[in-house]
């Protein structure tokens, strides 16, 4: 049931978040094409993220438009922020922090302690977001992504959420 909130949320009467499901994919891959034109997931990728039993995906949407999604794998007591993403012109307006928190309160819910992701070092708007939120750098990888872009590594602790037993 802690699940079930966690992944249906209302905000506004028009912007909801719930789960992402394979009808989907084709909404998700056309956003993910615009905005990760050289590293883009391929749809059986996708297909295999949603088939995954330790993952979570969620979509973003208003008025029933997908504008945004995001996912994360738990394997408490760590979660790994897969991918997150809201369409370029939905921008700006608010939705990112909104998704980041949804992720936050999810893995939460899920017994999670430590939150983890990687971000290119040159994404200063994701960078912003994820320290907002209280993600702490950890470390970096050279040549992480196939262009040789640098990738940070981020950690948001949440023992307080998720005492250790
Ligand atoms: C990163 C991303 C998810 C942010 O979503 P968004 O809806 O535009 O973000 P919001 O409007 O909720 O802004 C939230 C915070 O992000 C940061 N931010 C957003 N846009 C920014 C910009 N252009 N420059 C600097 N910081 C920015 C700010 O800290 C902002 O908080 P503030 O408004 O209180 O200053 C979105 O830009 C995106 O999808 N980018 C492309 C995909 C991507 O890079 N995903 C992350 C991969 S690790």
């Amino acid at each position: 049931m802690i699940q079930a909130a966690a992944t249906q949320q209302v905000l506004e009467s028009q912007f909801t978040i719930r789960p992402m499901r394979w009808w989907d994919i084709p909404a998700v891959d056309a956003i993910e094409g615009d905005l990760f034109p050289h590293d883009r997931w391929s749809t059986d990728q996708w297909w295999r993220e949603l088939a995954a039993p330790h993952n979570h995906y969620w979509v973003a949407t208003v008025n029933a438009e997908i504008i945004g999604y995001c996912g994360l794998s738990v394997q408490t007591p760590d979660a790994d922020v897969q991918t997150m993403a809201i369409g370029t012109p939905w921008q700006g307006r608010g939705h990112g922090k909104v998704v980041l928190n949804h992720l936050i309160e999810s893995s939460k819910s899920f017994g999670v302690r430590f939150i983890f992701l990687e971000v290119r070092d040159d994404n200063a708007p994701a960078i912003a977001l994820y320290e907002h939120a209280g993600f702490t750098r950890m470390s970096s990888r050279p040549a992480y992504y196939p262009d040789g872009g640098t990738a940070l590594i981020f950690r948001r602790d949440d023992r307080e959420a998720n005492p250790e037993q």
